[in-house]
């Protein structure tokens, strides 16, 4: 079993990062490194230049997001913890694998046509090719579990297909090169959506930063961004079935419940009948009681350039030699010659 996950370092973790993914990174890191299984969790540096970015800024998440990752519990001790740009592996896997990757795939993948939109001409060769970098970056360390969010199940199933296209193309039918991995997506987070529209995903990109609970918020502002997300008139109902058509309470019902660990129908008997004006301040104080401890760690890590720096260095290294031989091995396999 080998665990493998990534973040791109475009800004602030915020609720839907943690709940739909970096919870699980650090419960699977918990449970199976102590296992012996491998967790490589890095940083998708290579992946945010697929956009139009600031150098300067790109460095500073870079860092910033290292003290986030630590602060939510991912222990560089037990997990391997480091940025794609350290480790070239990624990038040369990627081109190996552009070989195999088909032009339809990728212009069928939603985000590229999200992210696109209607400027195909004028977008990143980068962005199209997204797809092909992430499925490297899994293959290249034979992963074979992939703890994400939802919006990462189509990234997944390219990385699938392009393993077993490769292994068919290239590989002896007993000795397949690549291992397919599965995602891991948890059913009671897999999209938290926005607080301003519940049918848009809480997303970094989204202009409006009360659409979001950053991991940075204060206590104030958390309270605030519950206090103000969009909602309706009617009180909380009986049943999740009461929920349909009601996107904004369903996802603070949802948020709600994915912190407390329970299903929503628990958290519904106990809120039902009650109005926003009752359910929102117990919803922002739950969220102020369980992010603040980690919140705290954060400022603090942030600070330690140092101390950042090192636990990246440390996990390239070790990614780097856990990369090697499956990238000697893809060379191999195409017949390209490496002296
Ligand atoms: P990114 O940086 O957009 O998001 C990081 C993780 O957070 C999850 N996520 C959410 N989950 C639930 N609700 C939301 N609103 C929400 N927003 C984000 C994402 O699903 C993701 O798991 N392409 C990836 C990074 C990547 C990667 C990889 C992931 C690069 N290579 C290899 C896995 C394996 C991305 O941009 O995630």
């Amino acid at each position: 079993m080998r665990i493998v996950s990534g973040i791109q370092p475009t800004g602030n973790l915020h609720l839907g990062n943690y709940l739909g993914a970096i919870r699980n990174w650090v419960r699977m890191q918990d449970e199976y490194s102590a296992k012996g299984a491998e967790c490589l969790y890095f940083l998708a540096d290579l992946h945010a230049i697929s956009m139009p970015h600031s150098p300067a800024e790109l460095a500073s998440n870079t860092r910033e997001m290292v003290a986030a990752l630590v602060s939510c519990g991912i222990d560089p001790d037990k997990s391997i913890l480091f940025n794609q740009a350290q480790v070239p592996a990624h990038a040369e896997l990627q081109w190996l694998l552009n070989g195999t990757a088909r032009m339809g795939w990728l212009n069928r993948m939603t985000q590229w046509k999200d992210k696109a939109g209607k400027n195909r001409e004028g977008a990143s060769v980068a962005l199209f090719t997204y797809p092909v970098l992430q499925a490297a970056d899994i293959l290249l360390y034979q992963g074979t579990h992939v703890p994400v969010g939802d919006d990462q199940k189509q990234h997944l199933e390219l990385a699938r297909d392009l393993a077993q296209k490769f292994n068919n193309d290239f590989c002896p039918e007993d000795a397949p090169l690549f291992t397919l991995p599965e995602p891991i997506i948890p059913p009671e987070a897999a999209r938290i959506m926005s607080l301003r529209d519940g049918t848009a995903k809480m997303s970094k990109s989204d202009p409006s930063d009360m659409s979001r609970i950053n991991l940075t918020d204060d206590a104030d502002a958390i309270m605030q961004k519950v206090k103000k997300a969009k909602t309706d008139p009617e009180p909380l109902p009986a049943t999740v079935e009461g929920l349909a058509g009601r996107p904004e309470a369903n996802n603070l019902v949802g948020i709600y419940a994915a912190m407390v660990g329970l299903a929503p129908a628990a958290v519904l008997a106990e809120f039902e009948g009650k109005g926003f004006g009752q359910f929102k301040p117990a919803l922002g104080e739950l969220l102020v009681e369980k992010l603040s401890p980690m919140a705290a760690r954060y400022r603090e890590l942030r600070e330690d350039r140092e101390a950042l720096d090192a636990i990246l260095c440390k996990g390239a290294l070790n990614a780097r030699d856990l990369a090697a031989p499956t990238l000697t091995r893809a060379y191999e396999a195409l017949g390209l010659v490496r002296g």
